[in-house]
């Protein structure tokens, strides 16, 4: 087999980049893989970790990305800019561009084994083992970098990921690349107004949605009002005790009344570019379309009462019509007297 040199690697990147099929990129992938990564297949098979994020054991064509893309990818960096890989696996964009003197990538990633594993075959290349970290990012610190890379799940780790970078674009420019991981994470993205569109690359390996895409992160104030960018501000303002109201028609009551909804107790989803929300009951509530938001209010004193002599799981509404009612699970309605 002819010796890996970085002119070898880049030129044979290039060709594949103007035209080859999923098993010539697997096949590529595999071999790069047993050139910085040797053994890389087995290892991760043993790999078990109680958080479902982790993906332990998950096939590697499936848990990396691509060489190639992160070639692209850190091509697309201005000379001297750093790209953070946000849950980075095995580090494959930290070899790339060590290897091939590509723009600077850092790899934080929370599973041990990975970032251990990463470690030791970048030391064996004697590239800089500083750029490979274990990082929770969750509930650790990001660092500002002028670009971030995500091939991560949609749920409450994104957003708190999201929430960091979002505060530290207000300052400067700030880029986030982004790969579809279960067909739920680009329309996600593509629903906040705080993010724009810039480019998009071809995937070189199948995944749920066509495209890495490039957005950039809006400078300036994130205290964005819902009617502004109701996306980031439920990123914000999901755990906040607020209240959405909208208008309803009681079929029960036969009348229109308010609606309150706890915030806490909503998920966003995105479908054919709109948005929902779901209750904890699973009734999806179409604020896109046929029930527009009316406003948002802080909670009313007089609803601690009312629930607090119910159980809340009991609790299916909570209405105001002159006065606050609750429709329980049973259809009942109980009024605060
Ligand atoms: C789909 S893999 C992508 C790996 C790499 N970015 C790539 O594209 O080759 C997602 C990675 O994110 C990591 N991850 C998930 N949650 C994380 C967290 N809270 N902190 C750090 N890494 C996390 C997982 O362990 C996994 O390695």
């Amino acid at each position: 087999m002819e010796k890996l040199t970085s002119g070898l690697i880049k030129s044979r990147i290039n060709l594949l980049l103007k035209n080859s099929t999923y098993p010539q990129v697997i096949d590529f992938d595999q071999e790069l893989d047993h050139f910085f990564l040797p053994n890389i297949k087995n290892y991760e098979k043993c790999i078990s970790n109680d958080d479902p994020n982790a993906y332990g054991g998950l096939d590697t064509r499936a848990l990396l990305t691509s060489y190639l893309d992160y070639y692209q990818v850190l091509n697309d960096l201005p000379v001297g800019e750093c790209l953070i890989d946000l849950g980075a696996g095995y580090s494959r964009g930290t070899f790339i561009s060590e290897f091939l003197g590509l723009s600077k990538c850092l790899s934080l990633e929370f599973v041990s084994e990975r970032v251990n594993f990463s470690i030791d075959a970048l030391a064996q290349h004697g590239g800089d083992t500083d750029l490979i970290q274990k990082r929770d990012l969750e509930n650790e610190d990001i660092e500002k970098a002028y670009a971030y890379y995500l091939y991560f799940p949609k749920g409450d780790g994104l957003d708190e990921i999201l929430k960091k970078l979002f505060f530290h674009a207000q300052t400067s420019p700030l880029y986030i690349y982004a790969c579809e991981s279960h067909g739920d994470l680009l329309i996600y993205l593509d629903s906040f107004k705080h993010l724009t569109l810039i480019r998009e690359f071809r995937n070189s390996l199948p995944r749920h949605g066509q495209g890495i895409k490039k957005y950039r992160v809006g400078q300036g104030d994130i205290k964005i009002s819902w009617k502004q960018d109701l996306s980031s501000w439920f990123l914000f303002n999901k755990k906040s005790q607020m209240f959405v109201v909208i208008d309803y028609y009681h079929p029960i009551l036969k009348k229109p009344v308010e609606w309150l909804l706890d915030l806490g107790h909503l998920e966003l989803i995105h479908y054919q570019d709109k948005l929902y929300f779901k209750d904890l009951h699973g009734r999806i509530i179409d604020i896109g379309g046929s029930e527009p938001i009316k406003r948002i209010c802080g909670k009313p004193r007089d609803i601690n009462l009312l629930i607090s002599s119910f159980s809340s799981k009991n609790i299916r509404k909570i209405l105001f019509d002159d006065r606050y009612l609750l429709e329980m699970n049973t259809g009942e309605i109980k009024y605060l007297h």
